[in-house]
């Protein structure tokens, strides 16, 4: 049977641990899975490989009612593809399928890496550069080129990035009813309206317009409402890239043995790399879910209606899949299996069944190319700051936004 923690309540110890919780918890009840609750709401948590696998493979847990604790509704609002659930989900997810396609991603690392540039010839003229917030500004203008849009009006990029910390800070009510009056939606609404009113022009394969002409399964448009929420999905998110760019850049600054070897870029290193980013960093916590039937796990019945949490950062740690979890190792990458369930920083299971994200090919093409330009187009130095993680504050990032001075453009080779 699945044990219960003895304390009645574990959302004190939820705050204090953050995103060691689960798998502390776990390790403590002797059980990957266990029962407790969070603001007095019963949850069963559970961590690892195999309960992904049940999670994400069940099709019996939806998104609705699984808030607050999750930040993952920093991506969800009303009528997005978070909140459904079966046909109409997969349905609505072909829209974001679009942009794995390689042409996509291929168009995304191109306008990325020209808006490096630019910004990086500036850099170069700088006393201090904070990266985190550089990146954010370097992704939020190649998001609204990806998305077919162009230049992004300046305010965006911070509008995108706050958008990712309220959602961590603020209850859900007031932060849903703060988002809803935001400028980035109705700026995107705006968006949507000239593209169908055929006001501006966007290219037919561009993801705006995939969004905006985009049918339902009864054949009619998105509402504008849904449709600019759709549209912020992809462009949110891709903004929220800039973390795992500090991370990359903070793993090189710790292993310089690993700048060396993803300047020379060889057997994949820099793609292994970028996945190990992913794996060891902190960043989504957990994921709700609502059981929508009854299912049996570990000899115990989960019933319908349940809250549960997977563990996403212990699954990525966690000892079963992985051998030492805890150290930084990009060449763990040269075996692994592929098994989608053990590595979930973006979610798990299959991307267009269910609501893994669908970001994680742009995610991946994004970290190994800024690999690439931190490690072969530029030179700095990483002067004194405190570069802790703390587990406790989600999403996470480095306590100063990580700092880099004395850039240069790197001699040609
Ligand atoms: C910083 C990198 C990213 C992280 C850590 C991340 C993480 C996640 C996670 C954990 C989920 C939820 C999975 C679930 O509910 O089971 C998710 C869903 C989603 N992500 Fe991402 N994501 C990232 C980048 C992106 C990008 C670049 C895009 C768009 C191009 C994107 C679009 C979405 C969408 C639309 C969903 C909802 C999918 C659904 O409900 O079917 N994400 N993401």
């Amino acid at each position: 049977v699945i044990p219960r923690l003895t304390t009645i309540d574990s959302t004190a110890r939820f705050l204090a641990d953050g995103y060691a919780f689960v798998g502390r918890q776990a390790r403590r009840a002797g059980s990957d899975v266990f029962r407790t609750r969070l603001m007095l709401r019963p949850v069963v948590c559970l961590s690892g490989a195999e309960a992904a696998r049940l999670f994400y493979g069940s099709g019996r847990f939806t998104r609705s009612g699984a808030l607050p604790l999750s930040v993952v509704h920093l991506l969800q609002d009303a009528g997005s593809v978070q909140t459904l659930d079966g046909a109409a989900h997969d349905h609505r997810k072909l829209v974001f399928l679009a942009t794995q396609r390689e042409e996509q991603v291929a168009r995304l690392i191109d306008v990325f890496g020209d808006e490096w540039h630019r910004a990086a010839a500036r850099w170069a003229g700088m006393t201090r550069v904070n990266l985190y917030r550089e990146s954010v500004g370097v992704l939020a203008r190649s998001a609204t080129r990806w998305a077919g849009l162009g230049e992004a009006p300046a305010w965006l990029a911070d509008e995108l990035s706050t958008m990712v910390y309220r959602a961590a800070t603020v209850g859900p009510l007031n932060w849903a009813a703060r988002l809803r009056r935001h400028r980035a939606e109705r700026w995107a609404r705006t968006r949507i309206e000239e593209i169908r009113s055929g006001t501006r022009a966007v290219a037919a394969d561009s993801l705006a317009a995939t969004i905006a002409n985009h049918l339902d399964l009864e054949g009619r448009m998105l509402t504008t409402d849904v449709a600019a929420v759709e549209l912020l999905n992809i462009l949110r998110p891709t903004v929220a890239v800039a973390r795992f760019i500090v991370f990359a850049a903070l793993a090189l600054h710790r292993r310089p043995q690993w700048v060396a070897r993803c300047a020379a870029g060889a057997d994949d290193d820099r793609l292994h790399f970028a996945q190990e980013v992913r794996r060891y960093y902190p960043f989504f916590p957990v994921i709700g879910g609502v059981a929508t039937d009854d299912l049996s796990f570990r000899g115990d019945t989960i019933r319908r209606g349940q809250w549960v949490l997977l563990d996403l950062f212990g699954t990525n740690r966690d000892a079963r899949s992985w051998t030492e979890p805890d150290r930084f190792d990009p060449d763990r990458f040269r075996v692994w299996d592929g098994d989608p369930d053990t590595l979930v920083p973006q979610g798990g299971g299959d991307v267009a069944r269910g609501h893994r994200c669908p970001g994680e090919t742009a995610t991946v093409a994004l970290v190994v190319e800024a690999v690439r330009l931190l490690t072969t187009t530029m030179t700095y130095r990483v002067p004194d700051q405190d570069l802790r993680i703390s587990l406790r504050r989600m999403p996470a990032l480095t306590k100063d936004d990580f700092t880099i001075e004395d850039v240069r453009p790197a001699r040609p080779l």
